[in-house]
């Protein structure tokens, strides 16, 4: 079917050059590439402000903004994350809100064992070490760092990610234990031998701590210094899920006050800033927010967002619907 009225999108996205022609053919496409810059204020409101569709990248969508979009119908996310998103004002707008699940589960399950593996087995401070001409041979105890087999990893968030880290992590012979609202299916359970456990058993217990939760006024500030001291002195955080889950000035203070052993993070509590301590220490790992960065995560969540569009003004039906519009 193809529309006369062609509903004007804004495309706040890098987007691949054909599929941005395919949208052309049944949407007035308005582009900025946001791998240049993120849009707020009075540059974005200018680019929204009458038109019926946002393909979005990382802009804050608050209420003041939905106030000022009175054609809006749906604002179709590149992330499975939503927290960009005022998701209750565009219910009680009756804006659809979609995201993209799935296609990056594979690249984010990857990065959190790299983050493990790295923090673990201290591969940064390595690299550090050779790119500045310190390695002068390989002397014991250089460099020796944590073992896998046989330690617990703690999940954060037992989602369709957080089961694609376990199934990773199983052959590398760590015990799964994990921290999640519900507790999943017992096939889930048995099959990737999973233990459910209270958040403070779980840290108690565990020497990797994975963050893959969602970031939600329940989960902002779960990790305080009042959990970082349940964990283990010898355990590593990695939080590859949202930086504001985890108090960022606490989790610096356990890292000097060595009430853990290290961190990888992906994401920062005040993102893109984060606390140039961290930058200092060898004993953390710091990555710019590349959890789904691979070619086929990345491009795949750009198409999905352009599909749940197509689908929305065509079909009048979405294929990832976060919230229900009557
Ligand atoms: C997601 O999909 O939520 C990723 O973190 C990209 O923002």
């Amino acid at each position: 079917m193809e529309i006369n009225n062609k509903p004007k999108i804004f495309v706040h996205s890098w987007i691949a050059e054909d599929l941005k022609s395919k949208l052309e053919e049944n949407f007035d496409i308005d582009q900025h590439d946001a791998s240049e810059v993120v849009l707020s204020g009075d540059s974005l409101l200018k680019r929204v402000i009458n038109v019926e569709g946002i393909i979005a990248q990382a802009p804050i969508i608050d209420k003041n903004l939905l106030q000022s979009c009175p054609n809006l119908k749906i604002v179709s996310n590149v992330a499975v994350g939503v927290d960009n998103i005022d998701v209750h004002s565009c219910t009680e707008m009756g804006i659809q809100v979609t995201n993209t699940p799935g296609v990056l589960n594979d690249a984010v399950a990857d990065m959190s064992m790299a983050l493990l593996l790295a923090v673990a087995r201290r591969i940064p401070e390595g690299e550090r070490m050779v790119r500045t001409g310190e390695f002068k041979g390989n002397p014991y105890p250089l460099l020796w760092g944590a073992d896998l087999k046989g330690e617990n990893l703690g999940i954060i968030g037992m989602g369709s990610i957080g089961q694609d880290v376990a199934k990773r992590a199983l052959p590398f012979g760590l015990n799964i234990k994990y921290y999640n609202r519900n507790r999943v299916s017992k096939n889930i359970e048995s099959d990737l031998n999973a233990e459910w456990l209270s958040l403070e058993e779980m840290l108690q217990s565990c020497r990797y701590v994975v963050i893959l939760c969602p970031l939600t006024n329940e989960t902002k500030h779960l990790i305080t210094i009042k959990e970082l001291n349940h964990m283990r002195k010898d355990s590593f955080l990695i939080n590859i899920a949202r930086g504001p889950i985890v108090k960022e000035s606490d989790l610096i203070k356990a890292l000097e006050g060595k009430i853990i052993a290290g961190c990888a993070l992906d994401v920062y509590e005040f993102e893109p800033n984060y606390d140039l301590r961290l930058a200092k220490m060898d004993n953390v790992v710091l990555t710019p927010h590349a959890g789904s960065a691979s070619v086929n995560a990345r491009t795949g969540m750009v198409e999905l967002a352009a599909q749940n569009i197509e689908s929305f003004f065509l079909k009048n039906k979405v294929l990832n619907p976060v919230n229900i519009i009557n």
